[in-house]
């Protein structure tokens, strides 16, 4: 079969070989661009003819061709050649194909710099809109859980040591803001998407009397770009879903890594739902975590995906660079990457067994209560630094001991400060440190509710 020729091949005197094709194609990443390639095509050619650079008859043919060519895809009837490099070109030289020199006019007053850009942004506002669905899912699995556990108290830790009691409602809550920040990041990075990079031509625009504004409305984009050369060479809308996307798997990994603790013979505080682990080939007592360490794993690629890009783009000269082709693979890895996390990790959440039981003895541990005795002697009056250097010395003398707080006689108390009388005594359960925390944004249940109910309206909040 004679190669086909691509379709800038006029000014060369011979075409590339088999292994330059294979490294200049694109068409294994971005032939998944084709729907959004004909409907920039048809748009294109809708406003060619509303502009009088095509006639309604030619257009028509135009549209009617694309529209078949899409269907030809669908079938699995046209299958794209590697000699004609990308996407574009293929559906090109399928409409000349099928058209003849009418199929020729398509490229008038467009180049496929804009043509991918224009594609690209099409292709992720649909993506990024299917994202944020599953973000928002995730988001209610977290309020849902918060409502469940908010009677749950379980040891908080900073430095990975018991610090304070906490709800577990608390808990949840603190990663809904993180992923409702993360959702609001996408949000962001959707509205950068949004803009019509169509008309930018090569670089520089065209002398033709195209309208750029046509296509903006015909492709449904919020804006049209103002500057021809930054439309070419941009790639922020890349960076701006990457970095969201790079936060929300850090959060994911943060997530994850305390969740596997939790699930430890040494914590255990929770069990994970079988669904969600897996056994060992050798050690049949084994029931491992392997969905949240493979998130925590799939956070690194992720990551790895933003400083592809951005070091891509770092030494590029204005305008578009071929460089710029291998913008895709990255975003592409990432999108995949959230997509599988989001696919999983809401009904991995819901699925937890919270161990009420095993959780109590933890919480006679590690003085969690040291805090509260320090602020009951702020309100007899003592300074701040001093009783924290008291309470202090009184963990100490319990360390001696080998006992905890319940192991000193009010007359022991005494002995670190004379204030110290029976009503400190109520102040020390973990149910009333938890919810003597009242200061907004703090641990007591009643400010949990209240999170929750704020949480539930920011949800409702987010349209797209
Ligand atoms: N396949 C190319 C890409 O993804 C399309 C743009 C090609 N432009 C060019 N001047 N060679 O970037």
């Amino acid at each position: 079969m004679e190669n086909k020729k691509a379709l800038w091949s006029g000014r060369f005197a011979s075409s590339p070989g088999e292994k330059m094709q294979q490294f200049s194609q694109s068409l294994d990443v971005d032939w998944q661009f084709y729907q959004e390639d004909i409907a920039g095509s048809r748009a294109h050619g809708a406003m060619l003819y509303k502009v009088g650079l095509l006639t309604a008859d030619e257009q028509e043919a135009i549209d009617k061709a694309l529209y078949e060519i899409e269907k030809e895809i669908e079938k699995g009837e046209f299958m794209p050649d590697v000699a004609l490099e990308d996407v574009h070109m293929n559906i090109e030289a399928r409409l000349i194909e099928k058209l003849g020199p009418l199929g020729a006019k398509i490229h008038t007053g467009r180049s496929r710099n804009d043509q991918v850009a224009t594609d690209y942004r099409l292709f992720m506002k649909k993506r990024l809109t299917d994202l944020l669905a599953e973000e928002k899912h995730l988001l209610e699995a977290l309020l849902h859980r918060a409502e469940m556990d908010i009677d749950v108290l379980i040891p908080g830790f900073t430095h990975l040591q018991h610090a304070q009691p906490i709800s577990m409602g608390h808990y949840w809550m603190a990663y809904f803001w993180k992923f409702y920040r993360d959702v609001n990041r996408m949000l962001f990075a959707l509205d950068t998407t949004d803009q019509n990079p169509l008309g930018a031509g090569a670089l520089a625009g065209t002398t033709l009397p195209i309208d750029r504004h046509i296509t903006t409305q015909l492709l449904g984009f919020a804006s049209v770009t103002e500057n021809s050369l930054d439309t070419v060479s941009d790639r922020d809308y890349l960076l701006e879903f990457l970095f969201a996307a790079s936060t929300f798997m850090l959060h994911v990994s943060r997530l994850s890594e305390d969740l596997i603790l939790w699930n430890t013979s040494e914590f255990d505080f929770i069990e994970l739902p079988d669904a969600f682990c897996t056994g060992s080939s050798m050690m049949p007592n084994k029931k491992n975590p392997d969905a949240l360490e493979l998130m925590r794993g799939k956070t690194s690629g992720v990551l790895a995906a933003m400083n592809d890009l951005m070091t891509n783009l770092k030494g590029l000269p204005l305008t578009y660079n071929r460089d710029l082709q291998e913008d895709k693979r990255p975003v592409f890895h990432a999108l995949k990457t959230m997509g599988e996390v989001l696919g999983i990790l809401p009904s991995l959440l819901e699925q937890i067994r919270i161990k009420e039981d095993s959780i109590a003895p933890h919480l006679k541990k590690g003085f969690l209560l040291a805090t509260d005795v320090a602020e009951y002697l702020v309100e007899k009056g003592v300074p701040f630094r001093d009783t924290h250097h008291i309470v202090g010395q009184a963990v100490q003398a319990c360390l001696a001991k080998g006992t905890g707080f319940e192991g000193l006689s009010l007359e022991e108390w005494k002995t670190f400060h004379p204030s110290i009388d029976e009503d400190l005594f109520p102040r020390l359960t973990i149910e009333a440190a938890v919810d003597g925390r009242k200061s907004f944004g703090g641990t007591a249940r009643s400010e949990v509710k209240r999170q929750i109910v704020a949480g539930r309206s920011s949800i409702s909040r987010i349209t797209f």
